[in-house]
């Protein structure tokens, strides 16, 4: 079976970009891959952070995976800090890296304005941790959404120049989307993201969703209840195509271009499909909520399974590298 591996930040909440453009499909996939999930809090640190509500928020992303339908049994979800061989794979990749191609990457320049006085190195590697997670399990299948799509790449060129060094080692990786690879947020102009406050939780009850989505933006030109409207300009339109049937996307078409009916209407049908999807998955993070126990224990678990496959990897890697001890020789 091919590896699949992906990563998620501990931002402490899942949004429902995360769960369309990516969740979703790990969901799918995990019956088809050896599927590796990984809490990234090694990630996490590259920006400044809460000490204190780091164990927290690991705990509240590993629930939330839970709940959307990660399987305690199919998927090795696990913490990243716990597997020393990420950073160790991190500093050896680091060897075949030009910092010219990192300081290329659109996140690094992205996040370097965004915290001007916070640039680290680990900001600047932060591909390189990306690159290692995934080929520390030989992984080589991605899925994420697309604002990842470029680090993925940065992986398969990082796999190409080790495997031309050291010889044949690593698989070349490939990113997989979803149909939905980039949920807009609220606001109608940026991504969905927990920094730009655009997003609609997934642990969100349905009043608060309500009341984000009643302010949202439509299409400009609809100004009145009786202007006509264009749902092809319109964000609450495309985010209707989450969650609604083809069938129910024509009547509101229909309607929204004959001013038959208004946008708060049109809202509400999008907030009553959406709650459809989130009603179990909420109930279901209810209930692994209670079970706190057995899910660290399973990432305890996991972790170690984790770790006897990376360990493997290194060994691998070192001995290509003519890493073998001297005592050895
Ligand atoms: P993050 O929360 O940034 O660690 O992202 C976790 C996963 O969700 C990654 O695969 C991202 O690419 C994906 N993701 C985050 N925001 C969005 C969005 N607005 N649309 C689609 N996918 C997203
Ligand atoms: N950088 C990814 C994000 O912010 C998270 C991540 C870390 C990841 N390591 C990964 C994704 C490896 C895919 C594969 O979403």
């Amino acid at each position: 079976m091919a590896v699949l591996f992906t990563g998620i930040q501990p931002t402490g909440f899942l949004h429902i970009g995360n769960y369309f453009g990516a969740i979703k499909n790990w969901v799918k996939l995990q019956h088809e891959y050896e599927s590796y999930v990984s809490i990234v809090d090694y990630h996490a640190i590259t920006v400044r952070y809460d000490t204190g509500s780091m164990p927290h928020n690991v705990f509240e992303m590993a629930t939330g995976l839970y709940a959307c339908g990660i399987d305690f049994d199919r998927t090795n979800l696990f913490v990243q800090s716990e597997v020393p061989g990420h950073a160790e794979l991190t500093w050896i990749f680091n060897t075949v890296t030009s910092i010219g191609d990192l300081e290329r990457m659109t996140q690094f320049k992205d996040k370097s304005k965004q915290n001007r006085e916070n640039i680290n190195v680990g900001l600047l590697d932060y591909p390189v941790l990306q690159a290692a997670d995934i080929l520390i399990y030989k992984g080589e299948v991605v899925p994420v959404g697309e604002d990842q799509v470029q680090h993925i790449e940065f992986a398969r060129e990082v796999s190409r120049k080790f495997n031309v060094r050291y010889g044949d080692t690593f698989p070349e990786c490939k990113a997989l989307l979803t149909e939905t690879p980039r949920v807009m947020g609220l606001d109608g102009t940026n991504k969905m993201s927990k920094s730009r406050e655009n997003y609609i939780a997934l642990f969100e009850p349905e009043e608060e969703i309500y009341k984000k989505v009643s302010v949202a933006k439509t299409d400009p030109a609809r100004k009145r209840r009786t202007d006509p409207g264009t749902p092809q300009k319109c964000n609450i339109f495309s985010l209707h195509g989450l969650v609604t049937s083809e069938e129910q996307l024509e009547e509101i078409t229909t309607g929204c271009t004959t001013a038959g009916i208004g946008c708060l209407d049109c809202k509400r049908v999008f907030v009553e499909n959406l709650m459809e999807v989130l009603d179990p998955i909420q109930k279901s993070y209810r209930d692994y909520s209670s079970r706190k126990k057995e899910v660290k224990a399973r990432l305890r678990e996991n972790a170690e399974k984790c770790r006897a496959v990376a360990k493997k990897t290194i060994v691998e890697v070192k001995q290509r590298m003519g890493l073998t001890p001297v005592f050895s020789i």
